[in-house]
């Protein structure tokens, strides 16, 4: 029999190779060695290593690691460049950004060949995939570029951005980084990761030919010291890492203190919820892109199959069915489905991975026929018999290893989907409209993807909640992210206030004859400080005042508990909590002249003004409780993405000295407009006022638990709160130091925060009366719906 009759018979796939020759006459064009690309002009080559195909092991060329010398030099590049760049005409910008995505149209065979011979992913998925979308990166931002100043009017670019990216989608995370920074006017150094440094090297290429200004882009090659090099450069304003929460949290502690922007899009677990009603054969074939598109490498892989019992024998058949169709093998073969690993060393750590997981109780299975012998790659597996505690189903594997578990009711899937301390991402299929837009909203997770998986667009939003990180890219959020309110730029050290010398030392005995110990309000009940203790309050003439509870760790712990149980104030309907907000400043009003005393016996001032900018605060968040919509965007095919504003949870807040009631109203009813609940910790200074609070909460609705207070010592109420888990947002008005130790203690969730530092934050002033906050009070989930033709 000839072989195109054997063909007939099999009906097998034959061999359809995609031609390497051109990418291989670009490297040898540069003679297969690189060094950096700084202020326009490569570097000579210094000490390198191998960039190595991890289908074959063949190495492709050689890659230069960047010291700190020269990670300097590509900063100093970056900053003189900047002046220039964030001066021009926003069209201007955007017209080299059309330029580089035109250029990467072009060439975009070339880009993906050389992509899945230095990271081994399918040509199906470069080609079809990870090039086009980064082109579609620079054509949107092109578009942000020309409308910045209307759609962010008096805002201003970071400046140098540092940008470290992994190696799951090279050119794509490349794109994702430097199109909205370039967009806003900074000017960057990028670090690629070290397996795959090359697509980057050839995009050098493409803004020399478009005549992108020298040191706009900087590209600096290396391993992690160069990228730690990056975010330790004292000259770099702002961050922007894509990887694992590991090094995601150690940039997090690098960064704290130093006023540098950060954004982190971090590791995931995403969960992948099949209903009992679901197309079950759609599912399949969207499962197979949520776990096996690009090996597993990828931060949202659906890489936990949550499904409903009742169908459970017969979906996981059917998944077992298609894992055997799966082809393994060359990943320049056009009608492969999965390539090779990115490197040797991750396909051992998959591998531990899968021991640990074996000897915890799981039970693997992969389908038979073959894999190629050499290089980096790995059958598709299914893992069954798992408990939430196996290390398969906690951990991020980030390979081809799906773990499938099983749930009863649709609260049981949200309660599973949400078990993770990730929340990047989460996909549910159900054929009914009203189960799926109720289960969407309860998932913590910022992008997903109803009936669909694994869609990406530049106009939408991406990026995670809790320890998937934070800051989105794509999108409007995206671009925020990039660029900053002029007058918080402009922002001076604060003036020290007076200190107070109490009158006399104070005895501890001595207050009691005041009736006027205030206590901590937990849970929506006055409660006593733990400690047993109160501290004094002195008017400015060193006189005391009152006494407020010496509140410790106890006390917030209790605290954030009742806040946690409170979060369903984030799903009340907005308008209930804007009338709440409007009954609590109208009872402020009615004691405005009590409140205006209070103040002025600890501070001195008048505090009628204050009291009454107070007021009209509460009003203005009451009035935007249900105004700050999302948006619904029409990405290029056939779905919408809602992006939804939600509460970021819980918020700690310490609030400033100066202004103690207006920093707290301010902060405050910007928190509970967006439905977060909140621990405030009062000025230590000034308590008073907050404590009168009480009252006026209790009087207006406010549910029990929503609003907690403790006070006592600003610092060390910060740092429990910083470290508490349960925590979600920190807000924290005070010192440097403070505002350092705040930053760093917030690592082991990645809580988002917002400190001081030590600047002056006028309350008086309207940018706090609007969206500088409630931006700051939430965070965008994007869900995307199929619709249309
Ligand atoms: P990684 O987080 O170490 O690498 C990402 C980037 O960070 C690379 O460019 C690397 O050179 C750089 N880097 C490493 N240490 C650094 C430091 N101290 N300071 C600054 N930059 C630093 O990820 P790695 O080691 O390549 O992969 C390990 C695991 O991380 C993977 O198996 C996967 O589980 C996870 N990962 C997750 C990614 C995601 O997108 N969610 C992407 C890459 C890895
Ligand atoms: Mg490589």
């Amino acid at each position: 029999m000839n072989k195109i009759m054997q063909i007939f018979d099999s009906l097998d796939y034959g061999p359809a190779p995609e031609a390497p020759d051109q990418a291989i006459a670009w490297l040898d064009s540069k003679g297969r060695k690189f060094g950096h690309f700084i202020n326009g002009l490569w570097t000579e080559p210094g000490q390198t290593f191998s960039a190595d195909n991890p289908a074959t092991g063949a190495p492709l060329a050689d890659i230069t690691n960047g010291t700190a010398a020269d990670v300097d030099a590509a900063v100093k590049a970056a900053r003189a460049a900047f002046p220039a760049w964030s001066g021009l005409k926003g069209y201007q910008r955007g017209k080299y950004l059309y330029a580089i995505a035109r250029m990467i149209q072009k060439h975009s065979r070339l880009f993906a060949v050389l992509e899945t011979m230095d990271n081994g992913k399918p040509i199906r998925e470069s080609r079809d995939a990870d090039i086009p979308l980064a082109a579609r990166h620079f054509y949107h931002h092109a578009g942000w570029a020309t409308h910045l100043e209307r759609e962010f009017p008096d805002h201003v670019p970071y400046g140098v951005c540092g940008q470290i990216i992994p190696w799951n989608f090279p050119l794509l995370m490349l794109a994702w980084k430097i199109a909205p920074a370039l967009a806003a006017g900074n000017t960057v150094v990028l670090k690629p990761a070290e397996f795959t440094s090359l697509t980057a090297l050839l995009f050098v290429e493409i803004c020399e030919r478009v005549g992108l200004p020298k040191g706009v882009v900087n590209i600096v090659t290396g391993e992690g010291d160069t990228g730690a090099a990056l975010v330790n450069h004292s000259d770099v304003d702002k961050i922007a890492f894509t990887g694992s929460t590991e090094v995601g949290k150690i940039i997090r502690q690098a960064t704290a203190g130093t006023g540098k922007g950060l954004s982190l899009e971090l590791g995931g677990k995403s969960p992948y919820i099949v209903f009992e009603d679901a197309d079950l054969d759609s599912a399949v074939e969207g499962l197979v892109e949520a776990i096996w598109f690009n090996q597993g490498q990828v931060c949202c892989a659906g890489s936990r199959l949550l499904v409903q019992e009742s169908i459970e024998e017969r979906f996981i058949a059917k998944v077992k069915a298609r894992m055997a169709k799966l082809r393994v093998g060359d990943p320049l073969d056009k009608s492969v489905d999965i390539g090779a690993l990115v490197a040797q060393v991750q396909v051992e750590r998959i591998r531990d991975l899968m021991k640990r997981g074996v000897a915890e109780g799981a039970v693997v299975y992969e389908p038979d026929g073959d894999i190629p012998g050499e290089g980096c790659f790995l059958k598709p597996a299914l893992v069954t018999n798992v408990s939430p505690a196996n290390t398969l189903v906690s951990e991020e594997i980030f390979g081809p290893v799906l773990v499938a578990m099983s749930f009863r009711t649709p609260e049981e899937a949200v309660q599973l989907a949400n078990n993770t301390k990730y929340g990047l991402a989460a996909t549910l299929w159900s054929e009914n409209i009203n189960l799926a837009l109720d289960i969407a909203p309860k998932l913590k997770a910022g992008v997903v993807w109803i009936n669909g998986t694994n869609q990406f667009d530049a106009a939408v939003g991406f990026g995670g909640y809790k320890e998937s990180g934070f800051g989105r890219e794509g999108g409007r959020e995206g671009m925020a992210n990039y660029l900053k309110p002029k007058w918080e730029k402009a922002l001076k050290p604060a003036p020290a206030l007076p200190v107070v010398t109490p009158a006399a030392s104070p005895n501890p005995l001595d207050s009691h004859g005041l009736d006027q110990t205030a206590k901590m309000y937990i849970g929506g009940k006055q409660a006593r400080p733990d400690s047993g203790y109160n501290r004094p309050v002195f008017g400015p003439d060193g006189k005391l005042v009152g006494e407020v509870g010496e509140g410790n760790r106890k006390d917030i712990r209790n605290s954030v508990e009742k806040a946690r149980s409170a979060l369903s104030w984030g799903t009340t309907a907005a308008h209930s909590r804007a009338q709440v907000l409007y009954f609590l400043a109208e009872n402020l009003d009615y004691r405005r002249d009590e409140f205006a005393a209070r103040l002025k016996a600890q501070t001195g001032l008048d505090g009628a003004e204050e009291v009454e900018q107070s007021i009209e605060r509460i009003f203005a968040f009451a009035g935007w409780a249900d105004k700050y919509d999302g948006a619904v965007h029409n990405p290029p095919m056939r779905a919408i993405a809602a992006a939804m504003v939600e509460p970021l949870g819980v918020i700690g807040i310490v609030a400033p000295d100066s202004k103690p009631l207006l920093g707290v109203s301010t902060l405050l009813a910007s928190a509970l407009a967006m439905g977060n609940c909140v621990v405030l910790v009062p000025s230590q200074t000034a308590p008073l006022s907050v404590t009168d609070l009480y009252q006026v909460l209790e009087t207006s609705d406010v549910p029990a638990g929503v609003v907690n207070i403790v006070t006592g010592d600003s610092l060390s109420l910060a740092k429990t709160l910083a470290e508490h888990d349960g925590v979600d947002g920190m807000w924290f008005f005070g010192s440097a130091e403070g505002s350092t130790m705040v930053e760093r203690a917030s690592v082991s969730n990645l809580k988002q925060t917002w400190t001081s530092r030590g600047l002056e934050y006028d309350f008086t002033s309207s940018h706090f009366a609007g969206d500088y906050l409630l931006s700051k009070a939430t965070q965008v989930k994007n869900v995307w719906i199929p619709y249309g033709a």
